[in-house]
């Protein structure tokens, strides 16, 4: 019951590590509002949640690309809840592309959710927090911090929203919100998709990769191993800790 108390709006939920996160936030004890555009399992996932968890859980539609969409859902779900101390944003999607071949509507595709989404949805949290202070969680990759072969626009999209973190977490300290950065590596219908792309020998040769650089295991972990973590930053334990960046990675990230 660490979380007890807290009042949470997890962007995402509808799959994966968000809706992990989810579920994780729940047992903790926390009142969660799910966002997703991505309805069916969204509210199937929440209703899971509420009904497994000791905190309450219960799911709006938001598309984080949409600024007056998330202003009002924001303004929403703070008022459902009372208040807002936590916001986990892990809305995402990916896509791989050679550099010499991008084009705008690919940079748009992951700027718009990574960035945008990410800029969008701190900003309406902050205008609830300035009042009370609270946690804001964003999402990174080590594909922003190392690199990720293929995927130029998505780790360039990674590396924005760390940039972005570090410079609201100075701006927004003097507010008591803390702003810090998830780096995960975790097994979900996200990165299932992103290998199910590859042929036999270039999957090879990722799995090869993902052996050599993640020390712990060499492959990717479980989305509660990476939820965990959120739940942490989503707590007081981690009441001094902001403007970081941390892998929940088995160790692929290193950041300085
Ligand atoms: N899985 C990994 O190993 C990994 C590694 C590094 C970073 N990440 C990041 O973690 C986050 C979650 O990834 P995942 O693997 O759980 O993905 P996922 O595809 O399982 O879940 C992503 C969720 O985001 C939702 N979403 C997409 N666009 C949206 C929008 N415009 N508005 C609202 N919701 C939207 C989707 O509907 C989906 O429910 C992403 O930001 C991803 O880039 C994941």
């Amino acid at each position: 019951m660490v979380l007890e108390g807290k009042r949470i709006v997890v962007t995402g939920g509808a799959s994966g590590i968000a809706a992990g996160t989810v579920a994780a936030f729940a047992r903790a004890g926390a009142s969660v509002i799910s966002l997703d555009v991505n309805d069916e399992p969204g509210r199937a996932v929440a209703a899971e949640a509420d009904a497994a968890g000791l905190g309450s859980v219960s799911y709006l539609h938001c598309d984080v690309t949409d600024q007056d969409e998330v202003d009002a859902v924001f303004a929403e779900a703070t008022s459902t809840l009372g208040g807002l101390d936590v916001l986990a944003m892990i809305a995402g999607n990916e896509g791989q592309k050679p550099a010499e071949d991008v084009r705008e509507s690919d940079i748009d595709w992951l700027f718009n959710v990574h960035v945008k989404g990410t800029m969008f949805t701190n900003a309406a949290a902050f205008r609830s927090m300035r009042e009370t202070g609270g946690s804001i969680i964003n999402t990174g990759s080590g594909a922003g911090v190392t690199g990720y072969p293929g995927s130029p626009v998505y780790s360039s999209a990674k590396a924005a929203i760390f940039g972005y973190s570090r410079t609201i977490a100075f701006d927004w300290g003097q507010y008591g919100i803390r702003v810090n950065t998830v780096c995960p590596a975790a097994l979900t219908p996200q990165s299932q998709a992103h290998f199910d792309k590859m042929s036999p020998e270039v999957l090879a040769a990722y799995k090869e990769t993902y052996r050599a650089r993640i020390p712990l295991g060499g492959w990717l972990g479980t989305v509660e191993q990476t939820a965990s973590l959120y739940v942490f930053l989503a707590s007081d334990a981690s009441s001094f800790l902001t403007g970081q960046m941390i892998g929940s990675d088995g160790g692929w990230t290193m950041p300085r």
